[in-house]
């Protein structure tokens, strides 16, 4: 379709660069298009619009991707292209226009950048699989990601901007808004949020709440977490409220030049470098680690924990990367798990409280990447519904913490058994739960604490990945999904 209205355009125009504004100037809706005249191969005219799209400029060529690692291979030197651009290029030139103004453009400079992007951070290494590498790359980027507060020895709101201080001071409430693995990590932010900071929270999809009519609160700050900073439902949620009237917008994001990031008033990077597996993995516990930091900020700025708490929420982020390397280490027992789901067409995922959403995110990264079809359940639910479903044909997987919630979950497991169904157990080094007949445990090498979401993660990216790989699925590029999804 594009490339019609295109030649049409060239037709009277005769000139590709004016054919492709015109063109570009017709259309509708996010996009970003790269266009070769065959008489001309020598040049390349590039348009974005709401999608992502950046040149690569080096002494050997120029070129146009729409992610930087796709670059690294031949240069580290971007321009990003911002919101209804047309750059031209040629091997040794470029220029850039912008068509907001005037459908045949008029000149913009764009700012040339190095990115800090290595070719190493997307290259395999020993590796079998990106999404591998990404799950065991997890205690360095969280360690990076949290870098800023080993040093600074303190919670300071400035970690999430210059403006910060004072936007939190006048913040009553928050609001969430991500999808898939992002607005897991936003329903485990509820739950710290409001048990740490006293503030009162709601997390919702992004791609249902820019189609509602909610009441906004100018007061209460609105968070964007993405993990690729160009979700095209969470930047339209964004945008939306801010129409409903919230005065204040923060963005969690792992891509430094992203869309999400140019339009909140306030951000805080994660620094899981590039996620190339499909499947999210080392960007939501980043993504965890950076919303824990943000309940510990609200927490001090509201006084609602004491010097010595601040002390133990330092502590225990400092302590997350060799927590998380001591819980990859089960990764033998979850391989001998592997086997017993590989051949099954369905799988119940069950947490309650904060765990919920752990569950959630299990659920969801077994069913995108080995096909086999996962619910979860906050376990109380089962008896209304969903224990139907058990039998043994059904494996149960239950992230069963030492919290205040395991007594009630021990009965919801017991429900389970009696009705045959098999129990995989993610429980903690000390818990109660005993190992029997169709009960299978992993135990974590430690107890933690409020850190235990972003811990009992792991085992479940690690069993997704080795059921996917027993079947033979493509781990790093499942059927049917893109990386990043930047239409509606
Ligand atoms: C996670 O494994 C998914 N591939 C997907 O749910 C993803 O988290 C979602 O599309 C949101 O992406 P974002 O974090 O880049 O906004």
């Amino acid at each position: 379709m594009i490339g019609h209205l295109i030649s049409l355009h060239l037709g009277i125009t005769r000139d590709l660069r004016e054919a492709v504004c015109l063109a570009a100037a017709e259309l509708q809706g996010a996009y970003a298009i790269v266009v070769i005249e065959e008489e001309r191969p020598d040049r390349i005219i590039a348009a974005r619009n709401g999608a992502p799209l950046l040149l690569g400029l080096s002494k050997n060529g120029n070129y146009t991707a729409s992610d930087a690692s796709a670059l690294l291979q031949v240069t580290r030197q971007m321009v990003y292209l911002e919101e209804g651009d047309v750059a031209e290029l040629t091997s040794d030139n470029y220029h850039v226009i912008n068509i907001t103004k005037n459908k045949l453009g008029t000149k913009v400079r764009r700012v040339e950048l190095e990115t800090d992007l290595t070719r190493e951070a997307v290259e395999l290494g020993p590796y079998a699989h990106f999404m591998q590498k990404e799950i065991f790359e997890q205690p360095v980027a969280i360690a990076n990601t949290l870098e800023m507060v080993f040093s600074a020895h303190s919670l300071s709101p400035r970690l999430f901007g210059s403006e910060a201080e004072s936007v939190f001071q006048k913040t009553s409430g928050i609001l969430i808004l991500a999808c898939g693995t992002s607005y897991h990590a936003g329903l485990v932010a509820m739950h710290w949020l409001e048990a740490i900071s006293g503030l009162p929270c709601s997390v919702e999809i992004a791609s249902e709440y820019r189609y509602r009519e909610p009441i906004a609160n100018p007061d209460t700050l609105v968070v964007g977490i993405s993990q690729s900073g160009e979700t095209a439902d969470t930047l339209a949620a964004l945008k939306y409220a801010k129409s409903r009237g919230h005065r204040y917008s923060l963005a969690i994001c792992n891509v430094p030049e992203s869309a999400l990031i140019r339009q909140t008033d306030l951000r805080f990077l994660s620094r899981a470098g590039p996620e190339i597996g499909v499947a999210s993995t080392k960007a939501f516990t980043t993504q965890l680690a950076a919303l824990m930091l943000l309940a510990a900020v609200f927490a001090k700025l509201r006084k609602t924990i004491s010097k010595k708490q601040e002390q133990k929420l330092i502590d225990g982020l400092r302590h997350l990367p060799v927590a998380i390397q001591l819980a990859l280490l089960i990764e033998p027992q979850i391989i001998e798990w592997a086997k017993n789901f590989s051949h099954k067409r369905h799988a119940l995922f069950l947490g309650r409280g904060v765990h919920y959403p752990i569950a959630m995110e299990g659920a969801l990264k077994l069913k995108e990447i080995s096909y086999i079809h996962a619910e979860a359940y906050a376990a109380g639910e089962l008896k209304h519904g969903p224990l139907a479903l058990v039998d043994k044909e059904m494996p149960v997987v239950a992230i069963a913490p030492n919290d205040s919630l395991q007594e009630k979950l021990k009965s919801n497991l017991q429900e389970v058994r009696a009705r045959g169904g098999e129990l995989y157990v993610i429980a903690d080094a000390d818990s109660s739960i005993q190992e029997s007949k169709g009960v299978h445990i992993i135990r974590l090498a430690e107890h933690a604490g409020m850190f235990s979401p972003i811990l009992h993660t792991i085992p479940l990216q690690l069993l997704a990945y080795h059921v996917a790989l027993q079947k033979g699925a493509d781990v790093d590029k499942p059927r049917n999904l893109a990386k990043a999804v930047t239409v509606e």
